[in-house]
Formats: structure tokens, sequence, C-alpha cells
């Protein structure tokens, strides 16, 4: 499964990049303002840090506008930025004309696979289903995942990538592992926990207050 970070945030994409399994980064409008930063600058310094796709979203509601500015982002910035674009009927139209352009694109703002399937006839390189978000209204964004896959399950020659997103913890992440999900995208505070366990620490200070033993003892 590909771990994507979804953040703007330069220092903890460094942070999580060091680890050595980062895959990729999304970033979003939101993101991008929390970030304060010009939107092309931050997403050029992010590619430079990790070299797997890095979304950058267009704002742009029509057709045109969006076709517009993904190939302005495309000319602009380094290679593996990908179009991120919403999932929306111009922004089917725009991912058919970017996807023949040889651009990856990531269509964005799934709640239905319904919206998935048509995303992935348009060509979507991923498409995201927004996971955290159906939860806040009471109901459980896993479906969606299960229901996606489902559908893929059906037609083997659909080869766009599902992107689990709005990721808000760990069994978030499991429970997409075992329904197969190709790609995950979560906050920092998730890749952290991920790989937090109280007994890896404890186990770790038990072996480390023997070594200075072994040490001592002239045997190391
Ligand atoms: C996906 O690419 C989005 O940027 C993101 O996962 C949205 O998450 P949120 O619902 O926590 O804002």
């Amino acid at each position: 499964m590909e771990f994507f970070l979804d953040t703007a945030d330069v220092d903890e994409i460094r942070e999580i990049a060091a680890w050595g399994i980062l895959d990729g980064v999304t970033t979003n409008p939101s993101l991008i303002k929390k970030s304060g930063r010009d939107f092309k600058q931050v997403v050029a310094e992010i590619a430079s840090i990790c070299d797997g796709p890095i979304s950058a979203e267009v704002t742009a509601m029509d057709t045109a506008g969006m076709i517009e500015q993904g190939r302005a982002l495309k000319a602009d910035l380094p290679p593996n930025v990908i179009i991120k674009i919403p999932c929306t009927p111009e922004g089917l139209a725009a991912t058919k004309v970017l996807t023949a352009d040889g651009t990856d694109t990531n269509v964005t703002l799934i709640f239905s696979a319904a919206q998935a399937l048509m995303a992935a006839k348009a060509g979507a390189t991923y498409v995201s289903p927004f996971i955290g978000r159906i939860d806040d209204t009471g109901h459980d964004g896993m479906n969606l995942i299960a229901e996606i896959m489902d559908t893929w399950a059906n037609y083997p020659s659909i080869t766009t990538k599902v992107l689990a997103a709005s990721i808000r913890h760990p069994t978030h992440v499991l429970q997409c592992i075992t329904l197969g999900a190709h790609t995950a995208t979560m906050p920092a505070k998730t890749f952290r926990q991920l790989m937090k366990h109280p007994l890896t620490d404890r186990g770790l200070e038990g072996f480390m207050r023997d070594w200075e033993e072994v040490e001592k003892a002239g045997n190391a």
C-alpha cells in the first residue's frame, strides 16, 4: 500500500520523508492556506523533498479553467506534481483532457462509489474517497471504501488507484489495508501513531539498560 502525507507543512514532510517510507503528498486549498505560503513555491519545495506524486489542486470551477490551471501547474512545477480535480461534471471533463495530455490526476471530494467509477471512466490516476468527513455525518466512511473496492473487483480493467483520504486515526488505515485500498493519505499525527507502541519503548529501554551493564563489564 502507498502511504501519502496529507499536509502542506514542509517540516512535517521532511520529518516523515526521513523515515524512508513516504510515497507521496496530497495538498488542498485549505492545507495551502494553513501553510501561509505561496501555492506554487510550497508545492515546488514539497516536490523536492518527496519524489512521489504530489497533488496540487485546481481552483477553477469550469472545465476550461481547470484545464488551463492544470496545464500551467504542470508547466511550472516539477514533473512529480499531479493535478487534483474536484469530482464535478466539469472536473470529469477536465480529467479526460488532462489525462489525454499525459498528466496524472487525482479526482477528489468523492463520497459515493458511483462518483469513483465516473472519475475512473474519465481516466483518473487516483480517486480520493473521504472517510472522516462521512464519519462526521454519523455514517461509516469505511463502507464507501468497501463499496468502491467491490466495484473495482467487478471490473478488473480499471487501473485507477483508490486513494483513501480524510483519514483521522490508525484504525482507518488498518481497515483500508484489509479492504485492499491502493493508497492512504493521512496527517503526520496518524503516521506517528502508526509507529508508536508502548511495548517497543519499554523493550528498548530494557535492552539499553542491560547494554550499559555489558559495557560496564567491558564485554561490548
Ligand atoms: C485529501 O486529499 C484531502 O486533502 C484530505 O484527506 C481531506 O481531509 P480532511 O477531511 O481531514 O480535511
